[in-house]
Parts: structure tokens; sequence; C-alpha cells
């Protein structure tokens, strides 16, 4: 982790513990088998990045500069929410590690897992519904139909060497941008801030929530399994093409060759993972990352917040330097 990355975190580093505390209590289940399933992924931790933002988002709007219990609980659901996609994400991937460890459909079988996923979205609407706020509620419940819709974009495209720049943008508008940018409006609605600027935190986490999904798209191609905590290339072997392979395959039409054969052949994942890389695709991604962040900037420039500058810049940088 580089010092900027490190600094988002600092300000808000007890408050961490006390979600990862909270996180845990709040998946209790009934059931043993559910209760283990839930509980596996948040003992194996994750970058909680969405909860970090939704703090710091509250610092940053109420007056006294507090997280307020309302805030802790909504950075409680946003990540609850996360990790229900992950699940569900992880056996439509079929990917085997997350996180550096096993994942639920792996550690358990795929059944319990997607009922551990329907729990934690279950967990979180009801937590949502006892914040006792409509607008939050429904900010938020909308992000969950968003994935199920992000989901099966990725899945009618797998493969299809057609997509386009602006497909691969909606999809992951839906499947990443949607939670970030409702989370980052509800947080400012909890601080009573005005409509306007709730509308200018959403467009700041939908474009912060872009950006974040570039890079990691990035990272799958240039990334280690150590540093990615999953196998590198994972995206390619699914037929995900994303932001680097769809700019390389303007360049080099022999990335055609490998897609259509469904990478079947056992080099062909590295032998592409090579192409992309001799091709101007990683760093036109980055560009396009880079117009996200400043697009997430904008949005919230010239408002009278002067927290904003600061924080809101630790943000974009964290999120930038996860390719350092
Ligand atoms: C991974 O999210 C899936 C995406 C939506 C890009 P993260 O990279 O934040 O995953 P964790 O929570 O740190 O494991
Ligand atoms: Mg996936
Ligand atoms: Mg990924």
């Amino acid at each position: 982790m580089t010092t900027m990355s490190t600094n988002i975190f600092s300000p808000i580093k007890n408050d961490l513990l006390m979600l990862d505390v909270n996180l845990k209590k709040m998946v209790g289940a009934r059931n043993p088998i559910l209760y283990a399933a839930a509980e596996h992924l948040f003992t194996a931790g994750g970058k909680r990045i969405r909860p970090a933002i939704v703090l710091l988002i509250a610092i940053s709007t109420t007056k006294t500069s507090n997280i307020e219990p309302e805030h802790r609980r909504l950075a409680e659901i946003t990540e609850i929410i996360h990790t229900a996609s992950l699940v569900h994400d992880d056996i439509i991937d079929e990917c085997q590690i997350r996180r550096g460890i096993n994942t639920v459909h792996n550690t358990f079988n795929t059944k319990v897992a997607i009922l551990a996923g329907d729990f934690l979205f279950a967990q979180s609407s009801w937590y949502l519904a006892n914040l006792n706020n409509l607008e939050v509620v429904k900010t938020i419940s909308k992000v969950i139909t968003d994935f199920a819709e992000g989901e099966v974009r990725q899945g009618i495209t797998k493969f299809k060497t057609n997509i386009s720049l602006n497909d691969y943008i909606e999809k992951s508008f839906y499947k990443t941008a949607s939670l970030m940018a409702a989370s980052c409006k509800s947080a400012s609605i909890l601080s009573h801030t005005n409509k306007n600027l709730q509308r200018d935190f959403y467009l700041y986490g939908k474009h912060l929530g872009l950006a974040f999904q570039i890079i990691d798209d990035i990272l799958d191609i240039i990334g280690s399994k150590e540093s990615l905590g999953k196998p590198a290339g994972s995206d390619l072997k699914n037929g995900n093409l994303t932001a680097p392979l769809i700019f390389a395959l303007e360049e080099s039409p022999e990335l055609y060759y490998f897609i259509n054969r469904e990478f079947q052949n056992k080099e062909d994942i590295n032998q592409a993972i090579i192409i992309i890389k001799q091709t101007n695709g990683i760093q036109k991604a980055k560009d396009l990352a880079q117009e996200h962040i400043q697009a997430s900037l904008q949005a919230l420039k010239n408002k009278n917040y002067c927290f904003a500058n600061n924080t809101l810049k630790l943000i974009s940088n964290y999120i930038i330097n996860r390719l350092n």
C-alpha cells in the first residue's frame, strides 16, 4: 500500500475497526451454515473502500464533522450489499478464490452460496428500512436491481468482440458505480444536505465507481495472483471483455482469434495478456479511468465545502494509486 492510499483510511481507522465488529454481529443468523457462509467473507477482509468513502463523506458533510450513528449504519449496509453481490458474482464467474481465501460456493456449495447471498441482501434491506429515511431507502434499494441488470448484461456479452466501450461503461455502472453513487448520495442525505448537493454526490460516486471498475479491470490483466487475491486474467477466462482489451482489439486484431476460441488452449490467456501489454490498451484504459476521476471531482467543484477538496482528492488518489 502506498502512503497516499493509507491516508484515506487513517482518519477513520477506529471507525473501520468498529465497522468490522458490527458487520459480524449484523449477519447473525439462526442457521449456523448461513451464518458461517456469511461470516466467511467478512473475516477475510477486503479493502472496505465503500464504507470508508461513506464515513469520509459523513465527516465532510456534517456541520460538526461528526460521523452520526446513521452514517455508520449506512457504511455497514453498503459493505453487506457489496459482499452479497460478490458471493453471487463468484458463483456466476466460477471464481474459486477471493480476497485470498476460498469463495463461499467453493467452501460450502452453490446452493448455500446463493442462499447466503440472498440472506445478506435481505439483511441489508432490513437494516436499510430501519434507518427510517425513505429517500435513502429509495436510493439504495435501486442498487440491488442494478446488480442484476449488470450481471445479465455481462452474461449476454461474454466473448462478444463487438462489445462497444459504451456497453462496457453501462455494464460497469450497473455492476459497480450504482452502489458507489447511491451510497455517496445517501451519506449526504443523512447529513441533511440540500437536494442539489445530494445530486452532485451521486454523480461524484458514479464517476468514482466507474474509475474504480476500470482500474480493477486493468489490475486483472497486469496484476499477480498474490496482489489480486485471485488468479490474474480471470476476466479474460470468463469472456468479460474489459476496457484494456476493448482498446487493444483496435490495435491487435490477432486477439480476436483467442477470444473467438474462448481461450481454450492452455497458453491462450497468457498470450492474450502479452499482446494486450504490447498495445496502448492499458494506457488508454488508465486515461479513461483518469477522465472519470476528473469528472467525479468536477461534480463537486465550486461547492461551498472546504473539506471536500482535500478528502475527495485523497479518495481519488487512492483509486488511481491502486495501480502502483
Ligand atoms: C471487487 O470489489 C468487485 C468490483 C465491483 C470491482 P473490491 O475490489 O472492492 O473487492 P473487496 O471488497 O476489496 O474484496
Ligand atoms: Mg465477476
Ligand atoms: Mg474484477
